[in-house]
This record gives structure tokens, sequence and C-alpha cells, in this order.
């Protein structure tokens, strides 16, 4: 049997929007290597647009919610081996946490599962990996998906904290730019499992 990891160690209370980078002890945790002077020059043009794909990913910090977090020697940090694949299999969360008030949000060791009002949501494989990723995706399901809020424009409402409504100020050419550079990243096989849904509230106790 798979052993579970116990909810409570799971996750560590922390602010919505913070990021990785206040993890680490010393130094800021291993990023994807900066870019070259090249493939930088590339991207502001937009002559390439994988380069300016890589360049947005980089900016949109998609790296920070959508590539897990493991222990480092200075901290978290990064797991570039599963770069940009989503809240891990192996990491099974089974349910939500009840904060302390004046908490809004939590999220996991790995910073891919997040608990708050929603329930828990667990950022997704955006890897070209075809059954576990979003290889069988078309890029104007990937413009459709950021411009809707809704998975290729058609499924579900995207949860909390995928930050569409800030992507979508983006030009459809930047949004394909995006999918491009997310078209040449590394297929990892990873299957992220569907959002839980928020505990409903205790019941009523019955009158007497
Ligand atoms: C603050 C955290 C956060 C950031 C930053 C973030 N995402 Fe997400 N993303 C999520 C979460 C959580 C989900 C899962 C939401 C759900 O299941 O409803 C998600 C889902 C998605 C999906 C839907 C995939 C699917 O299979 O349904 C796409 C596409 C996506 N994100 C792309 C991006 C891109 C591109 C960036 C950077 C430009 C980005 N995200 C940055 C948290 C984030």
């Amino acid at each position: 049997m798979k052993k579970m990891m116990s909810v409570t160690a799971a996750f560590c209370l922390m602010l919505a929007a913070g990021t990785p980078v206040l993890f680490a002890q010393e130094g800021p945790p291993p990023l994807p290597p900066p870019l070259s002077a090249a493939a930088q020059a590339a991207a502001v043009s937009g002559a390439d647009p994988v380069a300016r794909g890589e360049f947005l990913v980089r900016l949109g910090a998609c790296h920070d919610c959508h590539t897990p977090v493991k222990m480092g020697p200075k901290g978290p940090e990064a797991d570039m081996a599963k770069a940009l694949s989503g809240h891990p299999q192996e990491a099974v969360v089974t349910q939500g946490i009840q904060l302390p008030e004046g908490w809004l949000a939590a999220t996991s060791m790995t910073f891919t599962a997040w608990s708050g009002p929603w329930g828990v949501s667990f950022t997704r494989n955006l890897t070209p990996d075809k059954e576990t990723g979003i290889g069988a995706w078309t890029a104007d399901e990937f413009v459709a998906t950021i411009k809707s809020g809704r998975k290729q424009g058609r499924g579900r409402e995207l949860l909390p904290p995928m930050p569409w409504q800030q992507y979508q100020v983006l030009a459809e050419s930047d949004l394909k730019a995006i999918y491009a550079y997310l078209m040449t990243v590394p297929p990892i096989r990873n299957k992220v499992p569907d959002p839980i849904p928020p505990a409903a509230p205790p019941a009523a106790s019955p009158k007497s």
C-alpha cells in the first residue's frame, strides 16, 4: 500500500502569495539558469516564439507553482528534474486543512497542493506528456484556457491560486509563444490528482 503522507506534515502554513525563495536559509534556491543574452534578445523582439515563451514562463513565475519544491542543502528548492510537471502523484494528499483564524490558504511541502476555501487544488502538469500533461492540447485550447479560466476553454473552471485573470492581459501571440515553449520542455509522466472539494460544513446539531 502506498504510504500516505500525513496531512499535517504535508502542509506548512504560509501566505498564498509567498514564493519558495522565502524558504531559503542561505541564498536563493536553484532556479532554471539565467537566459543567455541572445535568448533574451530573441525573446524581447519576439523573433523566436519559443525563446519568448520561455521568457514569459520565467516572468509569469509558472515554475513557482508548477515545478515541485524539494528539500535541498540550503532549504526547499525547485526540483528541476520535475520542471513544470505539477503536483507529484506520489505526494498523496487526502484532505484540506482547517486553518487557524486569520489564515486564508496553505500550501504543501512541495508547493503544489493548495488548501483554501475552494478545497484543495493541485498544480497541473504543463509538460507535453500526452496522457498526463498538456501534450494532447492544441495551441488554441491552451489560449482558450487562459482567456476563459476553463480547461481547454470548455471544461471546469480553474481553481485558485492559478492566476489566469492576470495572464489574460497577454496577447494571443504571447500565449501561443508560451504554448510553443511548453511543447519543447521534457515530457514528464505525472498524473496530477483531481481537486478535492471543500469539506461540508458541520451538520447542525439535532434540536432536542
Ligand atoms: C500561484 C500559483 C500558480 C502560478 C504562478 C501558475 N499556476 Fe497554473 N495552475 C495553478 C493551479 C493550482 C492549477 C490547477 C487549478 C485547477 O485544478 O483548477 C493551475 C492550472 C493551470 C493550467 C490548467 C492545466 C490543466 O490541465 O487543466 C494551465 C494551462 C496553467 N496552470 C498554466 C500556467 C502558466 C502558463 C503559468 C505561468 C504563466 C502558470 N500556470 C502559473 C497554479 C499556478
